[in-house]
This record gives C-alpha cells, structure tokens and sequence, in this order.
C-alpha cells in the first residue's frame, strides 16, 4: 500500500470527501473551514478546551517528551545544563538559540549586572502596598508598572530596542522580587551590588542587613542558580501562552511579563511548591502518611500536591536534578525535616496502584520548596522564585512569536450556547 501524508475525511452530513494534508503530525485547523453543509455554513471548526490537543504555535526553544521524562533547551538535556551551566547562560542560550562563547557571555553578563537598579519612584510604588502584600502580588504590579518607565518598550518591531528591554527584564526581575520581599518584612530596600553574580546579588539584596557586604555562601548561590535553570522555561504552559496571548496584541513586554507572571501565580501553576510545604506540614509526621494517601485516592483529601502533570507522564526529569540538589543545600543548611515525609510519600505514591495507572510522577514542584524553604525563604516568595527565571523562558518565547510570519492577533473561536435573539424587557417588567 502506498502511504501519504493527508487525512481523508467524509462528511457523513453531505456524503463529501475531502482530503487534508498531514504536517508535522497535524492537520490545519483552518482546512477544516472548507469542510460545509452549505455555502451559507461557517465552515468545520475543532472544539478543544483547555487546549488539549491542539499547537498553537511552531518552536525551536524548547523539546519535552513526556513520556519519556525528556526536557531540553534548544537541543540540550536539562540535567546536563544544570550540573554544567549557569542561569544567565542558560537565558542566553534560550533567547538566542546557541550557547554563548566566553566574550559573549561576559557581554551578556556585563549588560545584565549593570541594568539591575529600578528608577527611585519604584521604591515609592512598592512602598504604596499594604505592610503585608504578598509579593508576587507586588511583583505582577510593578513588573507592569515598569512599562510606564520605559514607555519607548512600545517599538516592539525594533530587535535593538527589544533586546534592551530583555535585558532590563531579567536583570530586574531579582530587584523587583527582593524588594516586594523587604516591603513585606518592613526591611529596608537592599541596593544591588555590581560585584556579585546573578543569584549571589539576589541573595545580597535579600538578606543583607548593617554589613558593608553580603557574602552568599557559595553552595547556596549555586544551588539557586541550579532552581533557576531548571525554572527558565517549558514550552508552552499556561504563563507561557499568556506572554504569547497577550504579547500577540503588540503590547510592550512588561505588561505581557506582568500577564505571564499573574497566570504564573495560581496554585495550578507556580502556586504547586507553596501548597506542597502546606500539605508536608499538614501530613506532619512519617506515621501519617498511608492515612494522607488513602485520603488523596478516596477523594476525600486534597490532591497529593507536586504529583502528577500536563505534560509528563513520567518523572519530571526537573525533579530528579532538585531532589538530588536538596541533600547538598542540606549539608549547608542542616536538614529540613519534612524531606523525610516527602521522600515517604514518593516511595508510597510510586508503588501505589492509583498513582501508578494515572501516571502520576512527583513535577518540579515537589521538592523545590524544601531547598527554599532551608534556604530561608518564607513560602510566599516561592512563586516569585519561579518567576525570576522563568522571565527569559518568556521573553524567547515572545521573541520567537514576533519574528514568526504565521502568528497574529491571538483570538479562539467559541461554541455560543446562549439565547437566540430577544425582546428587551424595560426594567418595570422584569420578573
Ligand atoms: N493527586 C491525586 N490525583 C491526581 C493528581 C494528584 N496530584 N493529579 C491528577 N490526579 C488524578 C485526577 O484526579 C484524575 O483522576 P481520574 O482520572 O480518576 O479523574 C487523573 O489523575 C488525571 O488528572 P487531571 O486533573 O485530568 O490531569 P491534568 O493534566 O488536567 O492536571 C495537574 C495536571 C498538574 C493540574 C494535576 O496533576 C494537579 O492538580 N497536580 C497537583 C498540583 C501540582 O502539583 N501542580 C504543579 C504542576 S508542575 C509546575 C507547573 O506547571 O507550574
């Protein structure tokens, strides 16, 4: 039999044939347009929501295979990336599509490091929140609010002029974080410190107090680094199609990053670690876990929080590279307790039937806010945590999709299940 790569349909309504070709494993939703009833007939659309089956865009970023547990950047196996590289090259690497060479890392660098400080009215705009906002709140709004600062952002057709703002983006996103954290604590804001690397800064900006200077410890800056490769980017999710949504309205960036971030913040999302430390201290100890898991499957509980995902079907290969990275964050910090909880619920969760036949693995969430929490970070700043990184993942993506010819205004199509046309009743005579 000779094969070809269409789809043969038969519209059983009209008895018709059609015949669609087949590109990359998909069909065009648009050929389905030709397929009617009528001329008067708006045409076959596919109905997906969630959007579960369907590739809204064609890119070169980055590769899951789901299945077999598999994420790369730009062809480069992440547990490889992240024992061999650091996050500003790995954001590089994600923006333009090789790694860099040393003269165009320290370049890079250089740009980063010395784009970090926010314009002084900043400081007045967090300090204008309540005394207890939580700070990814804080961070959506001034990331946004950036826009009004650098209103020449709006050229978005210019590639200089988009660069520049990149740049700006992700060397103050960790001001930004760090500051909406200080408001929170009543701190006063932490200046960055040109001196130090990209999570050593962070982390000075964090927690310095009355000393000159703050020294990170090393292990601790490095395994930050590590989190932040691993958070920088995963195709398309849900923050992801927001900066593509959003950004498709030729909007500048900071108010499509500020749209990702928010999506970003949902327990769903970014929100996973917070609520898996809730659950971790809810479980409390190892003798509770069976009852914890015989809860999650009767469905009488919540979900086991950090299990299970869109994407993979198998371990999260993130959460491979974080639960290995939490025992060296631990010899530093001293142990935190819950791993021993987590580690048991992992060890019952994966022989489990329930967990086994949902294929449910622990995602990238599970053990990441253990290191942090070790690290010292309260459990609000853990979504902001993953908005640090995750910046450059969006930014790539933003950047691929207005250089792509193919993309436009993004706009789905609905079922309309309202009423039909009717009457207007005066508001005397409504019931
Ligand atoms: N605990 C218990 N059961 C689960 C879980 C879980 N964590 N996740 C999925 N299931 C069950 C679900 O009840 C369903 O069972 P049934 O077929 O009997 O109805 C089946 O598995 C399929 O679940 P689903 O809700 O259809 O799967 P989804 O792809 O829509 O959801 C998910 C993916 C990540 C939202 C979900 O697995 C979940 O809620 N996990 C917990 C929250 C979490 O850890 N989120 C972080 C995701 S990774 C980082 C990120 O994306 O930001």
């Amino acid at each position: 039999m000779t094969t070809k790569n269409t789809l043969s349909i038969t519209d059983n309504r009209t008895g018709k044939a059609y015949e669609l070709p087949i590109t990359d494993g998909t069909i065009r939703a648009l050929d389905l347009r030709n397929i009617k009833v009528d001329e008067e007939d708006f045409g076959l659309m596919t109905y997906d929501p969630a959007f579960m089956n369907t590739a809204s865009c064609r890119s070169a970023i980055t590769f899951i295979d789901g299945d077999k547990g598999i994420l790369r950047y730009r062809g480069y196996d992440i547990a490889e990336l992240a024992e061999k590289s650091t996050h500003l090259e790995v954001s590089y690497l994600l923006m333009n599509g090789e790694l860099p060479t040393k003269e165009a890392l320290a370049k890079f660098e250089n740009e980063v490091t010395h784009h970090t400080f926010l314009h002084e009215n900043v400081k007045d705009f967090i300090d204008g929140f309540r005394y207890d906002a939580h700070p990814m709140g804080m961070l959506v709004a001034t990331v946004g609010a950036l826009s009004t600062f650098y209103p020449e952002a709006k050229d978005i057709r210019n590639r200089d002029n988009r660069r520049l703002q990149i740049v700006r983006l992700i060397a103050k996103m960790p001001t930004i974080a760090a500051w909406s954290y200080r408001h929170e604590v009543g701190l006063p804001y932490v200046y960055p410190d040109n001196d130090l690397g990209y999570t050593a800064n962070f982390l000075s900006m964090m927690k310095r107090m009355a000393e000159s200077k703050y020294q990170a410890n090393p292990v601790l800056a490095r395994a930050l680094d590590v989190l932040f490769i691993l958070h920088a980017d995963h195709e398309q999710n849900c923050s992801t199609s927001a900066m593509r949504g959003v950004g498709s309205s030729e909007v500048d960036p900071y108010s499509a990053v500020a749209a990702a971030a928010a999506a970003l913040y949902g327990p769903l999302h970014g929100g996973a670690n917070e609520a898996v430390l809730r659950m971790l201290n809810e479980i409390g100890s190892l003798d509770k876990v069976p009852d914890f898991i015989a809860r999650v499957k009767s469905g009488e509980g919540s979900r086991l929080m950090g299990f299970g995902h869109r994407v993979y079907k198998n371990y999260d290969p993130r959460a491979k590279v974080i639960k290995k990275l939490a025992y060296d964050v631990f010899e530093v910090t001293g142990k935190n307790p819950l791993i021993d909880i987590a580690v048991e619920l992992e060890r019952i969760a994966l022989e489990d039937e329930y967990f086994v036949k949902r294929k449910l693995y622990p995602n990238v969430d599970f053990y990441s806010g253990l290191i942090y929490q070790a690290m010292g970070f309260p459990v609000d700043m853990f979504p902001v945590l993953f908005a640090i990184p995750r910046v450059a993942g969006w930014l790539a993506q933003w950047e691929e999709m207005l250089a792509d010819k193919e993309q436009k205004i993004s706009r789905p199509r609905q079922i309309y299940t309202g009423h039909d046309v009717r009457p207007y009743v005066t508001i005397d005579k409504r019931g």
